[in-house]
């Protein structure tokens, strides 16, 4: 039976100066360029558009990419959404390392906010990244448990209720996906 996706392989994201991109990601933040593609036209839509597109990768190999548009400056404009609503937390270990990734970037002239402690579980700092990108680097105190799980489930069950939502018994109900399996299930044996 159809497996849920594994794990994060990349997100991509614009950037209008790859240079910045490459000393941030790789300078500051210790990620490591695992790969970039050049290419004149857009595989998946056939424009011409020569782009550079760059991969950083964290420890497990997910990556950070991006793609910088000869002769496009678009990234950072706003649509509106605030600033605080999309970025992209990645794990630390140690509340120690926390503190001294907050002031390794402070160091580097980044303003950093936080430590900002969620729900006793999770304490995180906030940045920006050269492309206006809001960062967090998070260091999840406990593993989550079925109480947590439990808890969410109630969460969006009750928020769908107040705002009148549709799916709500589908979304609620049943997080898997149609036509997927749950993941505690045996795939069946294809006959051979
Ligand atoms: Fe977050």
């Amino acid at each position: 039976m159809l497996k849920p996706a594994t794990s994060l392989n990349h997100i991509a994201m614009p950037t209008n100066n790859t240079a910045e991109t490459y000393r941030f990601y790789t300078k500051v933040m210790g990620f490591k360029l695992k790969s970039a593609v050049r290419e004149e036209r857009v595989p998946s839509t056939g424009d011409e558009t020569p782009f550079l597109h760059t991969f950083f990768a964290l420890e497990d190999g997910s990556c950070m990419a991006f793609f910088d548009i000869a002769g496009e400056q678009f990234a950072g404009r706003s649509d509106g959404v605030p600033s605080w609503i999309r970025h992209f937390a990645f794990n630390v270990e140690t509340y120690e390392e926390l503190l001294s990734w907050k002031a390794r970037l402070e160091e580097n002239g980044i303003s950093v906010l936080g430590v900002i402690d969620h729900e006793g579980i999770w304490q995180s700092i906030y940045f920006f990244d050269p492309n206006g990108l809001r960062l967090e680097l998070t260091w999840q105190k406990r593993e989550l448990e079925p109480e947590d799980t439990a808890h969410g489930e109630e969460l969006v069950r009750q928020w769908i209720e107040e705002f009148n939502q549709k799916d709500a018994d589908e979304i609620a109900g049943d997080a898997t996906p149609e036509g997927a399996e749950p993941q505690d299930r045996q795939p069946e044996t294809a006959p051979a």
